[in-house]
């Protein structure tokens, strides 16, 4: 089964109340996003594995420590997820970007697939995929399918706020995919929202509703 883990780092959680906050601006709200993701990232990427190289330092030779192994490849789904983009890529610049164009339907809540488009050698990376919000988890679940599909070997899943209902279904339909996440909410109301959540993330980030 896969592993669920929850970030509790206090600056994590301090901004992630901030964004909770429906007075927060919209301006406020993409800054606040970028800065969790980068600190997500950093968590998740303490486990990268490394390796020893010989370097020349100005006064000596010396060794260093370098991230190894496979590349690594984020995948947002539009159009909540592009607000965590430039987080990750600051801190890892060599990442290759995909990005998986997917809406849930106002009254069915299925996720309807529109858009994708995925760096050539995206079967060779790790990937990482992103979006604030995991709610029923159909969005999740179409787009590691999807991924799948291309022949993507590890992918783990990113969040800001989590649903146990979402992640359930991700855990059941893909259990080989780890999920990252700031926090777990208990429920869906009847419009599938996440309660408390925050809101839509899209439309926070974006100023639309
Ligand atoms: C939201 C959110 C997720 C999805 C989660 O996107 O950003 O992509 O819903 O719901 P699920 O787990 O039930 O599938 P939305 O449909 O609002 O699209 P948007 O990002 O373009 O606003």
């Amino acid at each position: 089964m896969s592993k669920v883990v929850v970030f509790d780092h206090p600056l994590i959680q301090h901004k992630l109340t901030l964004i909770r906050d429906q007075e927060t601006s919209s301006k406020e709200f993409r800054e606040l996003v970028e800065e969790i993701a980068v600190l997500m990232v950093y968590e998740m990427t303490r486990e990268l594995p490394t390796e020893e190289i010989d370097i020349q330092t100005p006064v000596a030779p010396t060794k260093g420590r370098v991230i190894s192994g496979k590349k690594l490849g984020f995948v947002p789904l539009l159009r909540a997820g592009l607000g965590m983009v430039n987080g990750l890529i600051k801190l890892i610049p060599t990442a290759k970007v995909g990005h998986i164009g997917l809406y849930r339907d106002e009254k069915s809540y299925q996720p309807v697939h529109y858009y994708a488009k995925m760096p050539v050698d995206m079967e060779q990376r790790e990937i990482i995929v992103i979006d604030p919000m995991l709610a029923t988890g159909g969005s999740a679940c179409t787009s590691v399918q999807l991924l799948k599909d291309l022949d993507v070997k590890r992918i783990r899943f990113m969040c800001l706020i989590a649903a146990q209902e979402g992640i359930d279904r991700l855990r059941e339909e893909h259990p080989d995919v780890d999920i990252f996440t700031a926090a777990i909410d208990k429920q869906l109301n009847e419009q599938k929202f996440i309660v408390p959540g925050l809101g839509d993330a899209g439309d926070r980030m974006f100023g639309t509703d």
